[in-house]
């Protein structure tokens, strides 16, 4: 197998992509999330190993799944795992693509017994998450880091302040406004922005698409 994966654009690389919701406990058999559903991020781990890398895959929880040989999924639940998950492996990455919907908030505390209703009303306090991005583009060496960009107004410039502010490479944003794009469903409308501030914008396509679109635009920008 090893022979047939020379040769191609990111032989003897290590991409790592984060992928899916978090879920940040409440109790025990509650928690904080979202509906991502991690089709982005599997969608780039598969493109990224058909291109000859050696992808690790840290995954929230998802009904996806992905067997390839060149592939390691590392299951995570809460963002704190993914995050412990993530630094385990930066330091040998080549390409990360963060493509996660990482929860901005966690309760502060989790009760350790089922939370039993009682009062009329309850006010869970929450805290920030940690940012993973952010740390990744604190500790960045010779990685080619990628962010995504969720936003609703001012999308460009918001995606633009994202790059800056967590020292990325570049950064997809993705467009909700139109309709079929993003979350829960198949395809995905994205617009790829690098630090010199290229912008590029695709059409609305499958996430399998999609993934093509980011590595080629990835490695007219990525030689090492
Ligand atoms: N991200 C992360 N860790 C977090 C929050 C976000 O790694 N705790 C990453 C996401 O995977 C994505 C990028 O940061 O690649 C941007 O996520 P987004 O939600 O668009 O932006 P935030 O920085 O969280 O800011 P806000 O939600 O307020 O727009
Ligand atoms: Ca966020």
């Amino acid at each position: 197998k090893k022979h047939l994966a020379q040769g191609l654009p990111l032989s003897g690389k290590n991409v790592l992509i984060t992928a899916g919701p978090t879920y940040e406990a409440i109790d025990p058999v509650r928690f904080v999330g979202n509906h991502a559903s991690g089709r982005m991020g599997y969608e780039l781990a598969k493109v990224a190993a058909g291109l000859g890398a050696r992808v690790v895959l840290v995954s929230g929880p998802t009904h996806l799944s992905l067997k390839h040989d060149s592939v390691q999924v590392v299951k995570v639940v809460s963002s704190e795992e993914m995050y412990d998950a993530v630094h385990s492996y930066y330091k040998d990455m080549d390409v990360v693509i963060c493509a996660a919907a990482v929860a901005d908030y966690r309760p502060k505390r989790i009760a350790d017994q089922k939370i039993k209703k009682k009062t009329a009303e309850l006010t869970l306090e929450l805290v920030k998450t940690k940012d993973i991005l952010l740390s990744l583009g604190e500790r960045k060496k010779k990685q080619y880091l990628v962010g995504f960009a969720l936003e609703t107004e001012n999308e460009i410039e918001n995606a633009k302040a994202k790059l800056e502010r967590k020292n990325l490479d570049a950064i997809v944003l993705n467009s909700l406004n139109d309709k079929g794009a993003g979350f829960g469903h198949a395809t995905n409308k994205i617009t790829f922005i690098d630090k010199n501030y290229a912008i590029n914008p695709f059409e609305l396509k499958s996430k399998a698409a999609v993934a093509e679109d980011i590595f080629a635009e990835i490695l007219k920008r990525y030689h090492a």
